[in-house]
Formats: structure tokens, sequence, C-alpha cells
């Protein structure tokens, strides 16, 4: 039997060069050997009460770039979770065994309680419940999760290991976190702090167009230059070279290199040539992207598709966990 991933992503915001270098195309490369499923997380956007016209927007657009970006729904099963209702019901069942102390503590609750104190929901405080119903829905054995996610996932190993004890069955697996490790390219931001972000200045996103891109990375930040030969470099610049290094030939890099050491290195130089090799890498797939977002009809198709396979999935679960809670049918 082959390993089952699965992985949940947010319905907010489009993919940048950060997540498509890293996360996702890790799970281009994973989707042949695993059998993995992959969903849009719309109900847990809703505790955050997008507009109606906002969330369908998203949901779409996520969708879109996930294919363009190479997510194949004929080898893997690419679908929306409000599609998949046994989701929702298993939610039900497992907020059952799930109390409210241990939610009120968890640290993601905490942070959005904080975040949003006009709109302390109870979907948020059981939005590691859903989370776990969205797991062990397909038994899965890995979800591919960032440090922030750490803890939910505990937490659904939590509510997995409760449903066995209390019903003394060996019936739902301990999902656990994957992460990565080194094959994850990190990819650092235009703003000279850190890692590419959604925030404003310091992402590339995949659908941003040759003009944009180019603008964006005219303006990453840098410094004033090497005054001595061979001198350390500053944050912002180790940053433009980083990106230089993963997206541009080993001469490109090398030939900049040689040009910072000798300090007759020039910035706009240096961001025009990173900027070309940018585009080149994402053209193809911002192309993709407008193709699909053209076609309703593919998108539709992979939708239903994707319904039909995670229902397959989750619609047997909920069968036998019915069964084991005791909740028969009379007729
Ligand atoms: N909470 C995840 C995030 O914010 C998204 C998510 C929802 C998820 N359900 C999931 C991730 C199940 C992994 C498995 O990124």
């Amino acid at each position: 039997m082959r390993e089952i991933v699965l992985s949940g992503i947010r319905s907010t915001g489009n993919l940048h060069l950060g997540n498509y270098l890293g996360a996702v195309q890790n799970f281009v490369k994973m989707q042949h050997d695993s059998n993995c499923f992959f969903f849009i997380a719309d109900f847990h956007s809703l505790t955050t009460h997008p507009t109606p016209a906002d969330l369908h927007k998203s949901v779409r657009q996520v969708l879109v770039e996930y294919l363009a970006a190479g997510l194949d729904p004929e080898v893997s099963t690419l679908y929306i979770q409000s599609d998949v209702p046994e989701i929702a019901e298993l939610y039900l069942l497992l907020n059952m065994n799930a109390y409210l102390g241990e939610l009120e503590r968890t640290t993601s609750f905490k942070e959005k309680a904080r975040k949003q104190p006009e709109n302390v929901n109870a979907g948020l405080l059981t939005y590691p419940v859903l989370m776990a119903a969205d797991i062990v829905v397909h038994h899965a054995d890995k979800v591919p999760v960032g440090k922030d996610q750490e803890q939910n996932l505990e937490m659904a190993r939590k509510f997995a290991r409760r449903f066995n004890n209390m019903y003394s069955v060996d019936y739902f697996k301990e999902p656990v976190a994957y992460n990565f490790g080194k094959e994850l390219i990190k990819i650092p931001g235009l703003d000279g702090t850190g890692k590419m972000g959604k925030s404003e200045g310091n992402g590339i996103f995949l659908a941003d167009d040759e003009k944009t891109i180019r603008k964006k990375i005219m303006r990453a930040v840098t410094d004033s230059g090497p005054t001595e030969p061979n001198s350390q470099m500053s944050e912002s610049v180790k940053n433009l070279f980083s990106i230089l290094d993963i997206v541009s030939s080993k001469d490109t890099v090398e030939y900049f290199k040689e040009k910072y050491n000798s300090c007759e290195i020039r910035y706009g130089d240096l961001k025009k040539q990173l900027a070309e090799d940018v585009i080149k890498l994402i053209a193809p797939i911002n192309k993709r992207i407008q193709e699909i977002d053209s076609n309703t009809d593919y998108i539709s198709k992979v939708a239903r598709m994707g319904a039909e396979k995670a229902r397959a999935s989750a619609v047997k679960t909920l069968q036998e966990v019915r069964e084991i809670i005791g909740i028969r049918k009379f007729y």
C-alpha cells in the first residue's frame, strides 16, 4: 500500500515564488510516489468571515494556481473541502470528544482571538477539530506542515487516539508531521528581511505579469555597495544572491559574485539579470494560469473529479465511524 499524504491549502493568498520553489514543487514530485490528497480548506476560511464573492474567487484562484504549478488531478486527489460533506459530519462527531480547555489553550486559537477580538467564534475554537477531520477522514499517514501547524497536528493525533480508546478500536491512524527537511528550498523576500511572504513589496507571485516582476525586483532593498574587496554581504544583498543562486546559471552567479568581491558591482545590473531569470521561470506557469483561468469547463471537470475521488474515501470512513459509534440505521 502506498503511503497516504494529505495537505490542506488555505484558500487565501496567491502562490509566490517561495511557495512554488518550496512546498509546491515537492508536492508535484510527491504525487507520483505517494497516494496524495490535496484540498482547499474553504470551511476553515469561514472563521474569518470573508464575503461570499471573495471566498468563491479565492478558492477558484488557488485551484487554478496549483493546477498551473503542476498538481495533476489525474494522479493525485485534488478537491475542495466543502465538496465533501462527510468532513463536516466527522467534524461534528469529533467535536463530542474535544474539550473546551484544550481547545482554548491552542496557540493558534489564542493568536487568532487576539487578532480578531470582535469575532472569536466557535469555528475558530474548533479549528483543530476540523483539521483533524480533514486528515483522519482519509487515514492519512503524513501531513506536510509548517512549524505553525505542528500543534494542530498534535491535536489531530490526540483526537484520533481518543476515539480509538473511547471505543476500544484500532481504527484511526495517528498522522505524523512531514517537513521536507533539507529538500525544502527557502526563498528570501525582496525587502531585506527573512522569508518571502505575502507582505507588500516582499513577494513575487506566480500570477504577476512580467512588468510587475521587473518593477518589484528593481525596487528590492539593497545597501550602498561594498567598499572593501571580499567584504561580508548585508542581509538584503545576500538575499538577492540566494534567489539568483536558485534561478540563474552558475556562470551568472559567479559573474556577480566576482563583481561584488572586487567592489565593481552595480546592483541595478544584478537586479536586471535576476528579473529576467525569474521571468523565465515564472512565465510558463503564468501562461498556464491564464489558460486554466479562462477554461471554466476544465475547472469544473477537475473539481468534480476531485470531489468524487475524495468522497469515495470519506463515505467509507463515515460508514465505519457511524457503525463504531453506534449510529445505526433503523430502515
Ligand atoms: N491549517 C492549515 C493552514 O493554515 C490548513 C489546513 C486545513 C490543513 N486543514 C488541514 C493542513 C489539514 C494540513 C492538513 O495552513
